[in-house]
């Protein structure tokens, strides 16, 4: 079998190439190319265009033709730029009790919400940690997602985030998707750490962060900025040290009160995300910086909360990814398409903006450039949908599921 492919002719090719990475986008911004083809060289795309033009040009060479014998769409694979599918056991429990109306903060201040799913996790082994996480991320391949952030975060002591770590590296062996894992060890302070949040961040990053770094297990780091969590007084001592030792930072920010957004800019996080909470002043300052601020509309949906406020934040000119945040507490769906849609119809963003924001603009905020464009030289991570008109992806908030999956070209699902 030949090692170069020509996939094709679909429908309509969207490429999401020559996009700004910041600022609001129309529709017709976007390049189609009608009756298209991809030409593949193993985990690369080679060339792409008219179908028929690149069939008659590699004529005489050896390729493998792969024909789509149906009206397709095809795009760039979808990136998920902040989950936390690492995990152990069920928040069925406080999501009943928040419809009766229980708040997050007072069941996390009651000792449940993030607590209990640690609890669960370091109860749990390294196998079953690294079976959820392959299970929801081949459910996430369905749906046309390819690349994963994961972070840890329910582990909360220097073993206990190891294990999580170790997890999400013998997963991404497991599974054709991507996995980026980030250490969210600061995602609230242990009931069982006997001293201050700033003690604890510094055993973190003195006990931690150098085995991390040195055994390579990620290369970003995370901290949630929220009342009963962390905040401007004791995060320095973390995100100092992180620096130090060349990490990216990621920064939980303004979800339910600000102040989580300037300590991103501070240190020159490479997104901030949640910032339900944001006003104005939040958006402007992220705007003006290179922070990508990341909406992620499954915890407004979880939580029954504000949705981030997208249409300002493009509008201000910012760049803005849109990811799931699944994790068995605030945002339990888990479907990317479904959210983002959603998104699209409270904040009215346009086809562009969405599809940007889970294909491009999120893989910059996981400072990936090698994906989420269809381009020469680019990876081959792509998703074909059995529609003539790309529109339809949207509209059918996630109801309409991919025909296949391509990662690093290769096709790992197929309906
Ligand atoms: O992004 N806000 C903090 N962390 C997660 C929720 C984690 C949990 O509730 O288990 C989030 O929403
Ligand atoms: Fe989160």
């Amino acid at each position: 079998m030949s090692n170069t492919k020509l996939i094709g002719p679909f429908k309509q090719m969207l490429t999401m190439q020559e996009l700004p990475l910041k600022g609001s986008l129309h529709d017709n911004q976007l390049q189609v190319i009608s009756n298209a083809g991809l030409l593949l060289e193993g985990g690369t795309i080679k060339e792409l265009g008219n179908f028929n033009d690149l069939k008659a040009h590699f004529e005489n060479s050896e390729i493998e033709i792969i024909s789509i014998d149906y009206e397709a769409v095809v795009l760039p694979s979808f990136v998920d730029a902040h989950t936390h599918i690492c995990f152990a056991g069920s928040r069925a429990n406080d999501f009943a009790m928040r419809n009766a109306g229980v708040s997050y903060l007072e069941i996390a201040k009651a000792g449940g919400g993030i607590w209990d799913t640690v609890t669960k996790t370091r109860k749990a082994s390294k196998e079953e940690l690294i079976e959820g996480i392959v299970k929801r991320a081949k459910k996430m391949i369905l749906s046309g997602i390819s690349t994963i952030e994961v972070k840890s975060g329910y582990g909360l002591s220097v073993s206990d985030e190891l294990k999580m770590l170790e997890a999400i590296e013998a997963a991404n062996k497991l599974t054709p998707s991507q996995l980026i894992p980030t250490c969210l060890a600061a995602h609230i302070k242990p009931k069982d750490f006997d001293g201050s949040h700033e003690e604890y961040l510094r055993h973190i990053s003195n006990e931690l962060f150098p085995q991390i770094a040195e055994r390579k297990l990620c290369s970003r780091v995370d901290a949630f900025i929220e009342e009963e969590a962390f905040d401007a007084n004791n995060i320095d001592v973390y995100f100092n040290r992180a620096k130090e030792l060349g990490f990216d930072i990621t920064v939980h920010a303004d979800q339910f009160s600000t102040g989580g957004s300037e300590i991103a800019v501070k240190y020159g996080a490479i997104s901030a995300d949640h910032l339900e909470a944001s006003t104005q002043k939040e958006i402007d300052m992220l705007a003006s910086s290179d922070v990508i601020s990341t909406a992620l509309p499954g915890a407004t949906i979880g939580l029954g909360c504000a949705f981030t406020p997208a249409r300002k934040i493009l509008d201000a000119g910012g760049a803005l990814a849109i990811a799931s945040d699944w994790n068995p507490g605030s945002a339990p769906m888990g479907d990317l398409l479904t959210q983002a849609s959603i998104l699209a119809t409270f904040e009215k963003l346009t086809t562009a903006e969405v599809l940007a924001g889970i294909t491009y603009r999120a893989a910059a905020a996981l400072k990936l450039v090698d994906r989420g464009v269809l381009q020469k030289n680019k990876r081959a991570d792509f998703v074909v949908y059995k529609t003539d008109n790309y529109n339809e992806i949207l509209y059918h908030q996630g109801q309409l599921k991919p025909s296949n999956v391509w990662i690093n070209g290769q096709m790992v699902y197929n309906n």
